[in-house]
């Protein structure tokens, strides 16, 4: 495995493999890698002739109150295992070459991009967007890889892609979660023990509402008030939001015909966690 940390030498790298005729599978991430990246790296490796993964810990996509300098980093635990993997290319840009003094330009998908995490993370999906759109333009994916456990993110790209015209098919892949139903994410790490025990009732929350989703209730209304009753009942955990949306638009439900995204965002102590989950036609987790 190849590890690039200049963006004239990923750009190269990957002008020679579209020369050869190969295609390019992207996996953005911000390290401190797990089974949910992995997933999303073997999915690349299937799909597409060359891999390359991406780590940039973003700071415009976090809030002036947000984690950005505590955020977890072990570079070589990440590489090491991108090499197990079988990734061709690493990459790994530092922040001032991606946003070099006298950065001017951003992207934005107006509407989407308020709704749901956007509410208490202004800004946070401009920031996504940006440093995606950049990372599209400098590794020239035929297909990027996303996780559906930030299932407002992969609607986001794939709605910029369009817009744009972009050449890369976006693939949302199914959440990777713990064995006791908790998604996997980096910021897991910040739970103490207490808190670990905890934070399932996110996934406990959205299987109930699934289960009742199944015997046929489709009012959001109720679904949206069974699962906060039920996280009312875990003193460690305050509700950030709960909410049931059409999982193309993310316009709220009053009622789930067809299918329905049910998103929610808790915090845990002071952790903040997401979970979410597909009902009907669409479901994929
Ligand atoms: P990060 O949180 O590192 O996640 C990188 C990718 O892994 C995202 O697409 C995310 O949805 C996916 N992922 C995380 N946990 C997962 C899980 N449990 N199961 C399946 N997929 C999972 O998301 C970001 O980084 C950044 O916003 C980024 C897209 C890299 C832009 O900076």
């Amino acid at each position: 495995m190849k590890v690039l940390i200049g963006i004239p030498e990923m750009k190269a790298a990957a002008l020679t493999l579209k020369a050869r005729g190969k295609t390019i599978g992207l996996v953005p991430t911000m390290g401190s890698l797990h089974e949910g990246h992995l997933s999303l790296v073997r999915e690349s490796r299937r799909r597409c002739d060359a891999t390359v993964v991406s780590i940039f810990i973003n700071p415009i996509q976090f809030g002036p109150k947000e984690d950005l300098m505590r955020y977890p980093k072990d570079f070589e635990h990440d590489r090491a295992m991108l090499a197990a993997e079988g990734a061709d290319i690493l990459f790994y840009p530092d922040a001032g070459a991606m946003y070099p003094e006298g950065y001017k330009t951003y992207v934005e998908v107006i509407d989407f991009q308020d709704r749901l995490c956007g509410e208490s993370r202004p800004g946070h999906f401009r920031g996504v967007c940006t440093v995606v759109l950049k990372l599209f333009n400098i590794v020239l994916p035929d297909l990027a890889f996303f996780g559906q456990k930030d299932a407002q993110q992969a609607i986001i790209l794939k709605k910029m892609a369009g817009d744009l015209n972009l050449d890369v098919k976006i693939e949302a892949m199914p959440i990777v979660r713990e064995a006791d139903g908790l998604a996997m994410s980096s910021r897991n790490t910040y739970l103490n023990a207490q808190e670990r025990k905890a934070a399932p009732i996110l996934f406990s929350s959205l299987r109930e509402a699934r289960s009742l989703f199944e015997k046929g209730e489709r009012r959001a209304g109720i679904l949206i008030g069974r699962m906060k009753a039920l996280i009312a009942t875990e003193p460690l955990a305050r509700l950030d939001y709960v909410e049931i949306v059409n999982p193309w638009t993310l316009a709220p439900l009053d009622e789930i015909n067809r299918e329905g995204l049910i998103a929610m965002a808790l915090f845990v102590g002071e952790t903040r966690l997401i979970d979410n989950t597909l009902v009907g036609d669409e479901r994929k987790d």
